[in-house]
């Protein structure tokens, strides 16, 4: 039976954007790890990738929200600038160039980004960072 697991909602994420989020991954022994992946979009086409550059396996967005060209059509690695592909994943310029990012399968269901058939940890010890992510401000009334 096919497992989905609902990353975030479509409209979550704007065209010509990407968003970061750390999901909690088990490997074939049982154990858990970090695993840090990008969705990106263009128009209506979801890509998802492992957020590892693969010149040196760091996160994309070392400095947190730069990492996307301001035309929406390429990522940026903040540690020397290795620019991908917001569809494909391919490193078009940079020390990595020929290379790519790690793809994951995504599915829409029901206006969800959902991975498919991944093994993950308990979903209460997911930890889904968002760079760009402001403090929230609580109004309350008298
Ligand atoms: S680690 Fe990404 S370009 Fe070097």
């Amino acid at each position: 039976m096919t497992e989905l697991f609902a990353v975030c909602a479509t409209y979550e994420v704007d065209d010509g954007d990407a968003r970061g989020f750390v999901l909690a991954r088990l490997d074939e022994d049982g154990t858990s790890r970090r695993w840090p992946i990008l969705v990106t979009r263009k128009a209506n086409s979801f890509h998802g990738f492992e957020n590892a550059c693969p010149h040196e396996g760091t996160r994309l967005d070392t400095i947190p929200g730069e990492f996307l060209d301001r035309d929406g059509t390429f990522l940026t690695c903040g540690k020397h600038g290795a620019r991908f592909d917001l569809e494909s994943g391919q490193c078009v310029t940079g020390p990595c160039q020929g290379k790519a990012l790690t793809p994951i399968t995504l599915l829409i269901d029901d206006g969800d980004v959902c991975l498919i058939d991944v093994a993950l940890a308990e979903e209460d010890g997911m930890d889904i960072e968002d760079p760009n992510a402001v403090p929230e401000v609580l109004i309350t009334g008298d």
